[in-house]
């Protein structure tokens, strides 16, 4: 490799534990309160600022090859630290400083997978990260700087990096091993991989040819077993935790942080980071997810357009993309009538739960399996739906399709670079109308072709699957202000006051899904999905009433929720007595292990409903418009289906005025396009796209003030 590459980093993780060491090790002593109070108060301030890249490029040297990495975490947290510096609050100066640190050694964990795989391209290993001695460090720096024009690439400025007190790049330098040509039996072997089922009666023989040095996650990928991965692999969700019954697995760095000493003693493993280096027989939590998903209630009493020429026979497809579930639904164009649904797992979640793991995945050359991935759920459901109703269809006409806009641009193949950078890009937000080839990848395998249309979308994250659900409220129509929310990882939202629609959008992140949660898990059987707290002890239910086995998003809304009504969490978040140490019970697995909610957990909660209630709060005051004027709010999504609304006001997700004006509306997204394939009514989502007013929280004063506030309960 003669290039020097750029890697740009994603949402940076921020650990108070690595933050307080940090301190410690600069000889910064202050109290582990107060310093976790500042952490959690600086989290969105920061993750805002962080602008993680590193440049890498091998190079010959001595006898060897080596590679060459500079990580930086951008220039703007010089001036966070300068603004607390000059203020002379020289903690919280600190604190900024020791969070970059820490992000930054995040990020680099980001880096050594991606750089692994492009080494393996080049024909390399990774042998060894060389020493850099306190007396070679200054040198190596330099001789990096220039190698990989750090001015240039990365924007670092020469003579300030030694002033630095933190914050500073990271230079590495990795040794190489040139790796066997084919042919030579090691670097392509074959690990004979026994996957026992989750009750361990019945076993799963699968044999995985694995190349050397490729981790078990990507083995079990490669076969389509998906075992929950939030972060994509990066060793950070620790969802991906799979037993070793037989045979043995190093323990990393990652294991470390992800289990108890007890835990890595019986077996478990991250199976992103476990390199296979002998056969093995394993278990897995769950193989094959299957979601929760609403009642198909929010699809009735949709009328057919008045200027209807369809023939008995006639049918129609409406899908919606979400990121986790795919939703489809038949009707019968002439009457109207919903002939059937079906919904699926969108088989994309094999390259991480979010949207913005998507877009790193698509980043790093994999965008050609994920529009692989998307064309064979979408045949799938398609095939299936009209398999149920073969004596009925006559005619396939019209697929219309709603998702968010960077699903709709992995179905189309479009870069998915604008997405990782503001000011935030999207390639298309237009209505189009195409092939079923060009959406599919394929003719369709029956006599008549039915065209394709992907609904329109208002922003990169304010999608047509928010334009269709607006749709579907009749949003447009409201005299009174109106309110639409759809929560997620994104929380999307619009305020329709007037003749104007306000929208944005807010990074809540994966708590909501039960991601970041010591115990979370997708809306499967056996997530813990109500909680109750009666004298001090918790009851609970699971989905579909099966043995708990971990708590999915709206089960950590409920037990925070509840946590807060008696008492055992103070304003801050923080668990009364031993809970803020081991967690608070919630409840025991089939296995008796007790499935706790933890004050990390809280804390992750504690973001999520700051974002979304400050980007209510912004939208409020930006449209000029107060709570009591608001005469209805729409709760989209799956999610929202399955929330306890007035739990969600007691945490403070919602002002507590709109919760009796809230109802959860379902999948709208999937209405909106049913109503768009029945009433042909092809100019009103459009309109309502292009004259929507996007307000950008990251360039809103306000909203940072208001994310602090919101923390608190
Ligand atoms: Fe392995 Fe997240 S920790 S996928």
């Amino acid at each position: 490799m003669k290039d020097i590459r750029i890697l740009t980093g994603k949402r940076t993780v921020f650990s108070s534990d690595r933050v307080i060491e940090i301190l410690r090790e600069k000889q910064i002593y202050a109290q582990k309160e107060e310093v976790i109070k500042i952490v959690e108060e600086m989290r969105m301030p920061m993750q805002m600022r962080m602008h993680t890249k590193a440049a890498l490029s091998i190079a010959g040297w001595k006898q060897g090859y080596v590679l060459d990495v500079i990580l930086t975490a951008g220039s703007s947290i010089e001036s966070l630290a300068a603004k607390y510096a000059a203020g002379d609050d020289r903690l919280r100066t600190a604190v900024v400083y020791a969070m970059a640190e820490s992000g930054l050694e995040d990020f680099e964990q980001q880096v050594l997978l991606q750089t692994s795989a492009i080494c393996r391209e080049e024909g390399f290993e990774i042998a060894a990260c060389m020493p850099n001695e306190a007396a070679d460090a200054a040198l190596l720096e330099r001789e990096l700087y220039e190698r990989l024009d750090a001015g240039r690439t990365l924007g670092i400025r020469k003579t300030d990096e030694a002033k630095r007190g933190g914050g500073k790049p990271i230079y590495r330098r990795y040794k190489l091993t040139e790796t066997a040509s084919e042919g030579q039996g090691e670097e392509q072997r074959e690990y004979s991989i026994t996957l026992l089922a989750e009750e361990e009666t019945t076993h799963q023989a699968h044999t995985i040819s694995c190349a050397k040095g490729s981790s078990l996650l990507q083995a079990l990928r490669e076969q389509n077993i998906m075992p929950p991965s939030y972060c994509g692999g990066r060793g950070t969700c620790g969802k991906c935790r799979i037993t070793v019954k037989e045979g043995s697995l190093p323990v990393t760095l990652e294991d470390q942080k992800a289990f108890t000493r007890e835990e890595l003693r019986n077996g478990h493993r991250l199976a992103c980071k476990a390199v296979l280096q002998n056969d093995l027989t394993i278990r897995i939590a769950s193989a094959k997810e299957e979601f929760a998903v609403p009642q198909n209630d929010a699809l009735e009493g949709i009328q057919p357009g008045a200027d209807n020429s369809y023939q008995t026979g006639d049918y129609g497809i409406a899908i919606d993309i979400g990121t986790t579930t795919l939703a489809f639904a038949l009707a019968d164009l002439k009457t109207g009538q919903i002939q059937n649904t079906h919904t699926a797992v969108n088989s994309q979640r094999k390259f991480g739960a979010d949207v913005i793991s998507r877009i790193y995945e698509a980043e790093q050359g994999r965008q050609k399996q994920l529009q692989q991935c998307i064309r064979e759920d979408l045949w799938n459901g398609v095939e299936a739906l009209l398999e149920k109703n073969r004596e009925k269809v006559r005619k396939l006409h019209h697929i219309v399709i709603a998702a968010n806009t960077v699903m709709l641009h992995l179905l189309r193949g479009y870069s998915c670079a604008g997405f990782c950078r503001q000011p935030f890009r999207a390639v298309s937000l237009k209505k189009e109308e195409i092939t079923f080839a060009e959406a599919f990848g394929k003719p369709f395998g029956h006599s008549f072709q039915p065209k394709v249309t992907l609904l329109p979308g208002i922003s990169p994250f304010v999608g047509a699957d928010i334009t269709a659900g607006l749709f579907a409220c009749g949003i447009a129509k409201e005299e009174q202000p109106a309110l639409f929310l759809d929560l997620g990882t994104n929380g999307e939202m619009a305020l329709k006051i007037e003749k104007q629609l306000f929208v944005t959008s807010t990074a809540a992140g994966p708590a909501f899904e039960g991601g970041n949660i010591k115990w979370g898990m997708g809306s499967i059987p056996g997530a813990i999905s109500k909680v109750r707290i009666r004298n001090g002890a918790a009851e609970i239910e699971t989905i579909r009433q099966t043995p708990p086995k971990g708590i999915c998003g709206t089960g950590v809304i409920e037990a925070a929720a509840e946590l807060w009504t008696a008492g055992m969490i103070d304003h801050t978040g923080r668990l009364a007595g031993e809970y803020a140490k081991q967690g608070y019970p919630l409840a025991q697995t089939e296995s008796g292990e007790w499935i706790v909610f933890t004050q990390q957990d809280i804390r992750e909660v504690q973001m999520a409903k700051a974002a979304i209630r400050a980007g209510i709060e912004i939208l409020c005051m930006r449209s000029g418009v107060t709570h009591a004027q608001i005469g209805r709010v729409c709760l989209a999504g799956g999610f929202g289906y399955f929330l306890n609304i007035e739990k969600m006001a007691s945490v403070g997700i919602l002002p507590r005025e709109l919760a009796e004006k809230t109802t959860a509306v379902g999948n709208s997204s999937l209405r909106g396009a049913l109503m768009h394939l029945m009433e042909q009514n092809s100019s009103v989502m459009q309109k309502m796209a292009e004259e929507a007013k996007e307000i950008s929280l990251a360039e809103d004063k306000s909203f940072s003030e208001l994310y602090l506030n919101y923390m608190m309960f």
